[in-house]
């Protein structure tokens, strides 16, 4: 007997990466940080006070918001912080999508998008990208033709790493009558000399919103810490729809700390691109080619029908896990996130031994 409402009965749940606990396993299939997180987010976990923690937590995390706000130049009203990026995601449908409407994405994208349509009783609308995997030009028209009120782009593009243009986002912006959600997780891995920031677009456009998280950029995926950047009513939109304290006392003392320690994040960023530069050309040169990739993986090709699913198999046969997805353009593809330099050359060596023995 299951009590459990149609629409939930007939959904398939979020198939997380693998994630296994323990062990001498190296993973390189969630896109998490190689690096630490900054040795002030440890020495804050120390000094938490017992006494903060018998009392709740601001309910809009007020310190973070602070520190969010002079980092990016904006007020402390455009900023909402959120249990990771993934519960501003639902925040957004929440607030902007009625059950019964749908959502907008560029296919392929984050796989959580349409499991969290599916829960809200939304459909999802897929516009595909070409082959080159940038935006497709039709996007926010396309949307626009579907009525749909809530439109999603990552930027950097997951899986690809592809990073499309402030202007190409801004003529979206400008063109869609939705709200649009740039899903910047990976942001922080691009180029600095690329001069990449969609944050002067806020001042532009007021159906813009920008998802940052503290998963990727500042080593944290199990803090589970991230927010969101846009006009002052989006955000009070936002706000309305969230748990009453959506974050506790430890989490916004961490984030503060982290945020805080930009150079330390900075200079973990620079790692990554180098690692991420020098794993690319030394898996090209053994014939598996990846797009370049302004976020922290690869998506690479490999050569041979049906040969991704086997050295996905062999690696995780040598402790190593890679990311491959049961989906069309992708089947001959692994996405590797670029992990610190010894586990990159363990990457390579696997990649190696699975050459030699074909
Ligand atoms: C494209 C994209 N958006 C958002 C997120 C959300 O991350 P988190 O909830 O850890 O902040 C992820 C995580 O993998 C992601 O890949």
């Amino acid at each position: 007997m299951s009590y459990e409402r149609p629409s939930v009965k007939r959904l398939h749940a979020y198939t997380p990466g693998e994630q296994p606990q323990g062990g001498r396993i190296i993973k390189l299939n969630t896109n998490e940080n190689p690096y630490p997180p900054a040795p002030e987010v440890l020495a804050e976990l120390g000094n938490i006070d017992p006494h903060a923690l018998r009392r709740y937590p601001s309910p809009m995390a007020d310190e973070f918001r602070r520190v969010a706000a002079r980092l990016h130049g904006v007020n402390p009203e455009n900023i909402i912080a959120t249990n990771g990026g993934d519960e501003l995601l639902r925040l957004a449908l929440t607030c902007f999508v009625e059950p019964g409407e749908a959502i907008g994405v560029t296919r392929p994208s984050y796989s959580l998008y349409p499991v969290l349509a599916a829960i809200h009783g939304a459909s999802v609308f897929e516009v595909p990208r070409p082959d080159d995997w940038s935006l497709p030009g039709n996007f926010a028209a396309e949307l626009n033709r579907q009525k749909v009120p809530l439109g999603l782009v990552v930027n950097p593009h997951a899986p690809s790493g592809r990073l499309s243009s402030v202007d190409e986002l801004a003529a979206i912006a400008n063109e869609f009558k939705g709200v649009l959600l740039i899903d910047e997780a990976y942001v922080d891995f691009v180029d600095p000399s690329l001069n990449h920031s969609t944050l002067p677009l806020l001042n532009q456009f007021d159906n813009l919103l920008i998802l940052r998280t503290l998963s990727k950029g500042y080593s944290l995926a199990g803090l589970r810490f991230g927010y969101g950047i846009g006009h002052a009513d989006l955000i009070a939109g936002l706000h309305k729809v969230r748990d009453s304290y959506n974050q506790d006392v430890i989490s916004q003392a961490l984030a503060v700390a982290s945020l805080t320690a930009q150079q330390y994040a900075r200079q973990s960023w620079q790692k990554v691109r180098d690692e991420r530069a020098r794993l690319a050309a030394a898996l090209s040169q053994r014939g598996m080619s990846a797009p370049d990739s302004e976020a922290n993986f690869l998506l690479v090709d490999v050569p041979g029908a049906g040969q991704a699913e086997v050295l996905y198999q062999a690696l995780k046969q040598q402790g190593i896990l890679v990311r491959w997805f049961d989906q069309p353009r992708l089947r001959d593809k692994l996405r590797i996130s670029v992990g610190s330099d010894a586990e990159n050359d363990a990457l390579l060596q696997g990649v190696d031994q699975f050459l030699q023995a074909l």
